[in-house]
Parts: C-alpha cells; sequence; structure tokens
C-alpha cells in the first residue's frame, strides 16, 4: 500500500472509531441543521477533527477541503474529506454510510480510502494500481444488458429541480432491473466498484461526496463520465458510471 493511503488508512479508522462510539447511543447525538435537509452531527464534526489531526502530523504542507470545516492550506496535494458520507442515515441507525477520504494532486485524484464502519470494511485505491476492499482486487460488473441492471442514484434531498430527477428516475427505472438510491454517494460507489450495482447515476453532489469513490470505480475497471459523457468535474457534482460498454447506454437514459 501507497504510504500515503496508510495515513488515510489510519485517519479513516480513528474517524470509524469515533462513529461507532457515537452510533451506540444515537439519542445522545446532538444534530444541528446546515440547510434544508441537511444535517450535521457532533460525530460528523469529531471525525472529521480526528481525520484532519492525522493527516496534518504526516503532512503538515497538504491542503485540507472537509465538508465541515471547509478548505485550509495552498498546496497542490489537496485531502478531501467526507468524515460520514451518510449522515442522514446514520442519525437514523440506518446502517449504511462511510468515511470518505481522497489526495487530489494537481487537479487528480491520486489515492482514495473509504472506510465502512459498521461492516468494518476498508476500500483503497492509487491511481494506475486496481481497487480493493480489505486488500482484496474488486471489479465493476460485466453485465451489458441494461434490463438485468441495477443501477444507484444520489441527488440531494429536497432538490431544486425535482421534475428533472423524476423524468430521469422514471427513465431509469423503466430500463433496468431496478433502482437503488441509499442515501450515501460513497457506499454506492463503492458498491459499483464491487459490481453489485451495474450503474451510478448522481447529480448535485459535493467533490467530498465523489472524489474517492469515483477513483474507486475508475480503478476497478469503471468509466465515470459527466452527464455529456465528458470527463466529471468534481465542483459541478455530476457523474455517471459504469463498464465501459454499458455507460453509453445510461448516458443515453439520462440525456
Ligand atoms: C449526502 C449523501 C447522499 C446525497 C446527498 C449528500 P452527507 O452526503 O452523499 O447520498 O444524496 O446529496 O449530501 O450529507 O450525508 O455527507
Ligand atoms: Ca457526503
Ligand atoms: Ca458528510
Amino acid at each position: 500500500m501507497h504510504p500515503m493511503l496508510n495515513v488515510a488508512t489510519k485517519a479513516a479508522r480513528a474517524a470509524g472509531k469515533i462513529i461507532n462510539r457515537a452510533s451506540m447511543d444515537l439519542d445522545l447525538v446532538k444534530v444541528g441543521t446546515k440547510g434544508p435537509n441537511d444535517f450535521v452531527t457532533e460525530a460528523d464534526q469529531a471525525a472529521e477533527a480526528a481525520i484532519i489531526e492525522v493527516l496534518k502530523q504526516a503532512y503538515p504542507d497538504h491542503s485540507i477541503l472537509a465538508e465541515e470545516s471547509g478548505a485550509t492550506g495552498q498546496s497542490d496535494h489537496v485531502w478531501i474529506i467526507d468524515p460520514i458520507d451518510g449522515t442522514s442515515n446514520f442519525i437514523h441507525g440506518y446502517p449504511c454510510y462511510a468515511v470518505s477520504i481522497a489526495l487530489q494532486v494537481r487537479g487528480q485524484v491520486m489515492h482514495a480510502i473509504v472506510y465502512d464502519p459498521v461492516n468494518n470494511d476498508l476500500y483503497s485505491a492509487s491511481r494506475g494500481e486496481g481497487a480493493f476492499i480489505n486488500n482484496k482486487r474488486i471489479r465493476v460488473s460485466k453485465r451489458i444488458r441494461t434490463n438485468e441492471c441495477l443501477i444507484g442514484v444520489s441527488y440531494p434531498a429536497g432538490s431544486a429541480d425535482p421534475d428533472v430527477q423524476t423524468r430521469r428516475l422514471i427513465s431509469l427505472n423503466a430500463n433496468s432491473a431496478g433502482v437503488r438510491r441509499s442515501g450515501s454517494a460513497v457506499m454506492d460507489l463503492t458498491a459499483l466498484a464491487c459490481g453489485r450495482l451495474d450503474a451510478y447515476v448522481a447529480c448535485g453532489l459535493q467533490p467530498w461526496d465523489l472524489a474517492a469513490g469515483m477513483l474507486l470505480v475508475q480503478e476497478a475497471g469503471g468509466l465515470a463520465t459527466g452527464f455529456d459523457g465528458e470527463g466529471v468535474k468534481l465542483e459541478e457534482g455530476n457523474l455517471v458510471a459504469a463498464n465501459p460498454k454499458l455507460l453509453p447506454q445510461i448516458l443515453k437514459m439520462v440525456a
């Protein structure tokens, strides 16, 4: 494992401990609201602080882009952090959420760690080195018949454009074996990287929702693009991903 992945793993496991401890008594967890349908708990904040502490100890000059504490630093190495992706699930005791840490170097995501503290599963990838769950190689599915495919979707709760979302959902649902919305973009992307989902469509998300999971999918043999079929722009938050033969058909469905 690349040394930077080792450090990110240590950070993710430290966050996982905090999250698991908090999950044992959810009634005690204080929940705040950042906006409509956008929640933050003290576990998000404590987990993020623990991640940043580990990363900063190893790489004091690197920049940080973290969901709860924002952007700091001027380096071309940027750690993109979501301490709990799936906060609403976490608050409800719905066991689908994960810690997401990616390292972007000069604009390109190079390393990714996703830690699912519920199942103690560690997903890792470095660009050009493949994707792994608990050190075992993972690959995207080979399905190419859309009517056999399970498709994951993510979009912000209370989406600004409900008609567009609804049209997309109807189209995906009508042309596949089913649509799944887990409430955690990064868990959907790990499912795609493992071949449990066959395709994934996200819109209106944030860089920390997508960065680590996108690299996992790419290193598992998948392709990820924007809705236009061009490279993903993390700052725009839209992503369509699948195996290379399936992707053009999914892009048509969401056009
Ligand atoms: C959320 C999840 C969800 C997506 C939301 C995100 P959070 O992240 O990724 O799948 O639909 O738009 O905000 O807030 O739980 O870190
Ligand atoms: Ca998130
Ligand atoms: Ca989050």
